[in-house]
């Protein structure tokens, strides 16, 4: 199928390289320059494993990137795939969603067939039909049967976003009319995975359900966890135990430091404020926010209930990154834990395998260090902030620390001594 997709950001980038690995022609579209010409340089703007492979077989052949909006005009399907940021009170920003249907309606006043507009995008409920579908058609002047619109949610986790779109759990297609979600199960039909058809609004709110009930999974561990740690009970062990009920199931049950990301902070907070602007008082959404946003400073309490005034004291930050295998530092734990230790006068050093670029952006004002030893080197206190399977290895180097004092916001560490944010060091299995 010749599909365009508007968006070469994380969602919208894998989604062109997988659909052209899958044999559609692709054009993805962007309206930064630069990134179009790396992507056509086969130089991938983000790193995502089996990206690089995927852009090497297929740009110049099945894939291609523009600035230009004209290629639409001659596709079958256009995937929207732009950002939805945080706005301040919360709500989701659709400024994105609406310039982008304009270029799309734009573009299609030529079309001569019928086309698809598939919203990929993160949109609240109603976004497709009462934002894009109308500036589309207006801009296009053509009749609601000449252009179908199709809400396919994407369920990507950043670093292994391919894996998860060429195996997802389900895949989502919301429309209203057979004949466009039709088209869409087309786009899909060499993907072995369930097909869940539904309405456009159903399937919005699948997206922000599913992010949603991640996040609390996460903020219910860490509340047990923050329980646990005052009974002296180790809460891995306990939420083994838990997750091994098929009706809760083991995954997003490590408690810890709290979640972060570019996706469950912003989609939690979207859908607490739709739930108010519904009237609803959404207690249960907030409440998970809230556990979130005390975690990090539940590691500060505890390297001062260590080593006491943090003012002048040196502090080694190990993790940046929101998680592993990326170098996205977006509503990562570590700044609000980086932010506090400021406040409180400590020095800091920190050390991240791949954020530390990113971090430097938003916090010039701290040392960064070449390598963990040297971030630990002299150090009062330590805090470890993201699940990088190579801390695991760590271990001598604390010998060089000033005070071994290691808090543990991710459970990464196996030396004796370590304390966790919620969880008790004497009693690991
Ligand atoms: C998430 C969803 O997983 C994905 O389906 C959706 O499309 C986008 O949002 P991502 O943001 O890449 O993906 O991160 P994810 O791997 O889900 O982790 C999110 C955060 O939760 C990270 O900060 C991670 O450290 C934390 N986390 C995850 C926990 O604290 N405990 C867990 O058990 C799992």
């Amino acid at each position: 199928m010749k599909i365009s997709i508007v968006g070469g950001g994380y969602v919208g980038l894998v989604t062109s390289a997988c659909l052209a690995d899958l044999g559609h022609d692709v054009t993805v579209i962007d309206l930064d320059p630069a990134k179009v010409q790396q992507i056509n340089e086969k130089n991938p703007p983000l790193c995502e494993e089996h990206l690089e492979d995927l852009l090497k077989n297929t740009v110049g052949k099945s894939l291609h990137a523009t600035t230009r909006f004209d290629s639409i005009t001659s596709s079958e399907l256009t995937i929207l795939c732009v950002g939805t940021p945080r706005n301040m009170d919360g709500s989701a920003d659709l400024g994105f969603i609406e310039s982008a249907s304009r270029s799309i309606g734009t573009a299609l006043k030529d079309a001569r067939d019928y086309h698809v507009v598939v919203v990929k995008s993160t949109v609240p409920p109603g976004t497709t039909e009462t934002v894009v579908r109308p500036i589309v058609l207006k801009a296009a002047q053509k009749k609601e049967t000449e252009i179908g619109f199709v809400m396919n949610p994407e369920f990507l986790r950043e670093g292994l976003a391919v894996t998860d779109f060429m195996h997802p759990d389900r895949i989502v297609i919301g429309g209203n009319e057979s004949r466009a979600g039709d088209i869409v199960a087309q786009v899909y039909k060499d993907i072995p995975a369930p097909v869940i058809r539904t309405g456009t609004q159903e399937a919005e709110m699948i997206k922000y359900a599913s992010n949603a009930f991640l996040a609390t999974k996460i903020s219910f561990s860490n509340e047990i966890g923050n329980v646990c740690k005052h009974l002296g009970i180790d809460v891995y062990a306990v939420m083994q135990g838990v997750g091994r009920d098929h009706r809760i199931g083991p995954q997003f049950l490590n408690a810890g430091a709290g979640y972060g990301g570019s996706c469950f902070p912003k989609d939690v907070s979207a859908l607490i404020a739709l739930a108010e602007q519904t009237g609803e008082d959404p207690v249960l959404l907030k409440s998970v926010q809230d556990v979130n946003e005390r975690q990090p400073s539940r590691m500060v309490a505890l390297l001062e209930e260590k080593i006491g005034v943090l003012a002048g004291k040196r502090i080694a930050v190990l993790g940046l990154a929101f998680k592993d295998n990326t170098d996205d530092i977006r509503d990562s734990r570590s700044i609000p834990v980086i932010r506090e230790l400021l406040d409180k006068g400590a020095f800091i050093i920190a050390f991240d395998p791949m954020a530390m670029p990113n971090m430097k952006q938003i916090l010039p004002e701290i040392t960064y260090a070449e390598t963990v030893a040297d971030a630990l080197v002299g150090a009062d206190g330590c805090l470890v902030m993201t699940e990088w399977p190579e801390f695991k290895k760590i271990d001598k180097e604390f010998d060089c620390m000033a005070h071994p004092v290691i808090i543990e916001g991710r459970r990464i560490l196996s030396r004796k001594g370590v304390v966790g944010i919620c969880w008790q060091v004497g009693n690991r299995p």
